[in-house]
């Protein structure tokens, strides 16, 4: 079997388009920025329940169906169309086909279509031009991890970059995954007596269904040649950056750095976690990454939060940075995958001087803190999401738990608070806990249909949207190209 070389990007990119879930960086921004020569980022989180619901949305344009046209797994790609592919879309008011919630054992189905999902994000990412693409994805978010990146590697994704949490295996799994080998992650156990747990993917299972058997090798017939991506993790730290490029079980190929202006989910602050009158966290000079220690790494590295602008990028390569990871403007530009409605809103918001943003330190199941704008009828009021009942059926931000009889279970604190408990939550720890993932899917136009209605939207930005007026000036939109061209000062960049 051969394995291209590993992916290189020559030169690096000055501005990385940051990945934004769910579905906020989807394969029209990625696309949009790569062509320009920039990283363009695909968010793999959930991109498997969003695939599905394009395809049941009738898959307006054909893209799903075009991406999936290329995809190697034919017997995969028939049965994915005929059971998600609803031409003309589905009729109003009708509830999306969920997919089951990910465990540490789904079936081969359900591991092939997150594969396939990836395969069409990145491929339609990439279609007709060669700049360099990556993908995103929540290191906590483990189950889907190795079947997404699996797909997005068949696709010839060049840079994986993973924050929200400690991604040591990552490296080693891409490098199993650049060479169609068994691999494995270890889960994140809560309550574990010290048994280590792991999650599987073999890659030749999937093949062999497909009528291709491993050893036939590369080539005619035989598994396709990819290359290993480059693996760009996310951090917050110096100890974390200084740890992942010392003890990761393989390469690891940069860093970005990403301060708590971000858009999305932030670190917690270090120390003991103080709050301001609004609740908020305070972080203060121990938060601080020592761009001159992370330099002395050798590897090179992206600033990411309230970066970006021309003099964040200046100011970023002057601190011997590559240059800027981007999320908030890219995130309102119009080939983003928000919903045109929430863009056009929180734009016209920002004209007239009016957004408002909060850093709320419960509202993600994850315990990270997560950044929440505050618009009229989505989740962020509590009256919208005190409508909405407790439920909990796409479970990407399940956690694994330890039961004492010694099974799994998996459990998230925004599930119903009684099944929470029944699982050995705490019931205070429920409390001001938001699901994510039905309120980020409503974000981008595919919300779930429920006796009482739609599923609210939650947006998330960085404090930079609080100064997108600047940038936005009389538009009422821009593209991604005016931000490109914004940054780098209409240079080549
Ligand atoms: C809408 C939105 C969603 C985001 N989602 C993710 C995500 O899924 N994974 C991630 O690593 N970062 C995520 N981020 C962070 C961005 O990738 C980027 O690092 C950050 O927004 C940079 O700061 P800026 O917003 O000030 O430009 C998100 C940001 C936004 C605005």
């Amino acid at each position: 079997m051969t394995t291209l070389p590993a992916a290189t990007l020559s030169p690096l990119p000055r501005i990385i388009q940051g990945g934004m879930g769910i579905g906020v960086s989807d394969w029209r921004l990625a696309h949009a920025v790569s062509r320009l020569g920039h990283l363009g980022v695909v968010s793999g989180t959930a991109l498997d329940t969003l695939f599905v619901r394009r395809l049941q949305d009738g898959d307006p344009g054909g893209h799903m169906r075009r991406g999936l046209a290329a995809f190697p797994w034919r017997r995969t790609a028939e049965a994915i169309l005929e059971r998600h592919f609803i031409p003309g879309g589905r009729a109003p008011g009708d509830p999306y086909r969920l997919l089951p919630m990910w465990r540490r054992r789904v079936s081969p189905d359900r591991e092939r279509i997150a594969v396939a999902a990836a395969f069409v994000e990145v491929w339609l990412a990439r279609e007709g031009h060669d700049g360099p693409v990556g993908m995103n994805l929540l290191t906590k978010l483990q189950l889907p991890n190795p079947a997404t990146l699996y797909g997005a590697i068949l696709a010839g994704v060049d840079a994986v970059l993973m924050g929200a949490g400690i991604p040591r295996e990552i490296p080693g799994l891409l490098d199993d995954l650049a060479e169609h080998r068994a691999t494995s992650i270890r889960l994140d156990v809560e309550g574990e007596r010290g048994d280590e747990v792991r999650a599987e993917f073999d890659p030749g299972a999937h093949w062999a269904f497909e009528g291709v058997a491993p050893a036939d090798g590369a080539g005619e017939g035989g598994l396709p040649a990819v290359a290993r991506p480059l693996f760009f993790p996310i951090v917050a730290s110096n100890s974390l950056a200084r740890m992942l490029a010392r003890k990761a079980n393989g390469r690891v190929d940069g860093f970005v750095v990403e301060g708590p202006t971000a858009g999305g989910h932030n670190a917690p602050p270090r120390g003991t976690l103080e709050t301001n009158a609004r609740g908020e966290p305070v972080y203060g000079e121990r938060d601080e990454v020592d761009l001159e220690e992370l330099a002395g790494l050798g590897l090179p590295f992206w600033l990411a939060g309230g970066e970006g602008s021309p003099e964040g990028l200046e100011r970023a390569v002057a601190a011997g940075a590559e240059g800027i990871q981007v999320g908030t403007l890219f995130a309102y530009a119009e080939e983003s995958g928000l919903a045109p409605e929430l863009r056009e809103r929180v734009l016209a918001e920002v004209r007239a001087g009016g957004v408002g943003l909060h850093t709320d330190l419960k509202a993600s199941p994850t315990g990270f803190p997560f950044k929440v704008v505050q618009i009229e009828g989505t989740g962020s009021s509590e009256e919208v999401y005190a409508a909405r009942g407790r439920i909990c059926d796409l479970g990407y931000l399940r956690a694994p738990v330890r039961r004492a009889d010694g099974r799994i279970d998996y459990r998230c604190p925004a599930e119903p608070v009684d099944t929470w408990v029944k699982k050995g939550g705490r019931a205070e720890e429920t409390e001001g806990r938001r699901c994510l993932c039905n309120a980020l899917m409503a974000d981008v136009g595919v919300a779930q249909e429920r006796d009482e209605g739609a599923e609210p939207a939650l947006v998330t930005s960085g404090d930079e949207l609080l100064r997108l007026g600047r940038f936005l000036g009389e538009r009422t939109s821009y593209r991604a190209a005016d931000v490109v061209e914004y940054l780098t000062g209409g240079g080549a960049g």
